[in-house]
């Protein structure tokens, strides 16, 4: 992949090490919509998973490889085993694969995972490049847990995977330990002690888990690293990963000390961050850099005062930068089809004929119920309606009686694929917690409530409410998302989505 010097390159795990993390699974559905979301933005490149760890990652990994067109789409891959030729089988059809295989170096990993010798990591290095560029043209290199691997040795490894063939060749901080100036020099050694080393992109992977992961990356660019590797809204292992948002926004709003740019469109930032959000489940938090919802609010007397005189006195971007222009009011009960389906493409959500179908219908329930619909309901109605086959039940009544008595009463009535109908009843200390008993007794899965939040997603009387649930089963935890302007509604559809998330599973399971 040619590249100018000052243009960083952004390659996107999302949907592999951050899909990777507790809670933040997605389904096939998901994935290709975050990926078309990824191409919108600008991502240079997308890593779609890592082929031979599961046939459900492969096959993930094959359908964004023949859908998605624009970015390299990139497939992980350990060096050894039959790896790399089943990540290629997975990327062949793409515009622009990229294999990505990787070993790690670092003293403690040879000795206690990999049980090799340095000479033997690099004979496996090296031998995993050559496998992967006699499928593949481009072909990155990882080192990894390079951030604690003696300086000489990752020289020398460095230097064996370019000469092998490697066209990029990424320095992970796979624990986050590392801190900026020392990341930095790590960065500057390989520059000046590896000969051959401008054949190659240089790129950095840091994870968070001193909260250090961004620092370390835009140390590293300063240094020379011309790859970020970042996932959206820092999801990932642990602490998570690089957060795409805020390098992209630090190069451009520091464009001063970084000097370098990306092709990434700012201003569709905070709709990506939505979308990986509600099909992840995990929220984003108010004070979240760049996305969050309190990014850019001013609470503080002096503050307004200083705004209104001039916005940049306590602003250094834009709201509208990232996409956070505020909640446009853009159709009603009246619109059509044709106005529904051009918001929607400007709103970078790719939906085919019958996905439209099944959302206009769901916008045109909503516009009876809600005299504005802005933006936000729009993705929340074609997020819900993705779900529709996602797993086997549907919810098809349910009425709630609460506030007479001590307990309330709920009555679910669910509609299972099969053909079959299941309606149950069942008391709580409240109405949301009849609601998910009744749900749990209709279905037969029973969960252990994690977590429980409402929140609203647009403003006025008549708003959608959305409502995540997390639960735990199987000894997994599971997410759900549900909207409605009835919260208790809202409520029992994201238990449901937990629910047919584990019997889809459950059910994949007893076919395979
Ligand atoms: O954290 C890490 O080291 C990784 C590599 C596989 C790139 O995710
Ligand atoms: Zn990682």
């Amino acid at each position: 992949m040619a590249i100018e010097p000052d243009r960083l390159v952004i390659f996107d795990t999302t949907l592999r090490d951050g899909e990777q993390a507790p809670g933040c699974s997605m389904t096939d559905r998901e994935k290709i919509r975050v990926a078309h979301a990824l191409a919108e933005l600008g991502v240079d490149v997308i890593e779609a998973g890592f082929p031979a760890a599961s046939d459900g990652d492969f096959e993930s990994v094959r359908l964004i490889a023949r859908e998605i067109r624009g970015p390299v789409i990139c497939g992980l891959a350990r060096c050894g085993g039959n790896d790399i030729e089943r990540a290629w089988q997975a990327l062949c059809e793409a515009e622009r694969p990229r294999l990505h295989v990787f070993i790690a170096t670092s003293p403690i990993h040879r000795e206690h995972k990999l049980n090799m010798s340095r000479d033997e990591v690099i004979r496996r290095a090296v031998e995993g490049v050559r496998v992967a560029r006699a499928l593949c043209a481009d072909v990155e290199f990882s080192a990894e847990d390079a951030a604690r691997t003696e300086l000489d040795y990752l020289a020398e490894v460095v230097q064996a995977v370019i000469e092998a063939g490697a066209t990029t060749v990424n320095i992970p901080d796979t624990v986050g330990y590392a801190v900026p100036a020392e990341f930095a020099e790590r960065i500057a050694y390989l520059r000046q002690h590896v000969p051959g080393i401008e054949r190659a992109v240089l790129s950095v992977h840091c994870h968070d888990d001193l909260g250090m992961a961004v620092a370390n990356s835009l140390a590293a660019v300063q240094a020379g690293a011309r790859q970020v590797e970042c996932t959206i809204n820092g999801i990932g292992e642990r602490a998570g990963n690089c957060a795409l948002e805020e390098v992209v926004m630090a190069v451009r709003t520091r464009a001063d000390r970084m000097q370098v740019h990306t092709g990434v469109d700012t201003r569709r930032l905070a709709p990506t961050s939505r979308l990986v959000a509600a099909v992840t489940g995990v929220a984003v938090p108010r004070n979240k850099a760049v996305v969050g919802e309190n990014a850019f609010a001013h609470e503080a007397g002096i503050h307004q005062h200083g705004m209104l005189r001039n916005q940049q006195t306590y602003e250094i971007m834009r709201p509208e930068d990232v996409g956070l222009g505020g909640s446009r009011l853009v159709l009603g009960k009246h619109s059509g089809r044709h106005a529904f389906r051009s918001r929607v493409e400007e709103l970078g959500l790719a939906l085919d004929e019958a996905e439209l179908d099944r959302a206009f219908i769901a916008f045109k329930t909503l516009a009876d119920r809600k005299k504005e619909i802005f933006d936000a309901d729009i993705e929340a109605l074609v997020l819900r309606s993705d779900e529709v086959g996602a797993g086997p039940w549907q919810l098809v009544k349910l009425r709630i009686a609460s506030g007479d008595g001590p307990r309330a009463t709920a009555e679910a009535e669910l509609a299972h694929a099969d053909g079959t109908r299941r309606r149950e009843c069942a008391e709580g200390d409240g109405p949301v917690e009849a609601a998910f008993s009744a749900i749990e007794r209709a279905t037969g899965v029973t969960v252990e409530l994690k977590s429980f939040d409402v929140r609203n997603v647009t403003v006025g009387e008549d708003a959608q409410g959305e409502a995540v649930v997390s639960v735990a089963h199987g000894g997994r935890s599971w997410q759900g998302k549900g909207f409605d302007t009835d919260i208790i509604q809202a409520s029992a559809l994201a238990f449901l989505q937990a629910v047919n998330r584990i019997s889809a599973r459950r059910d994949a399971e007893q076919a395979a």
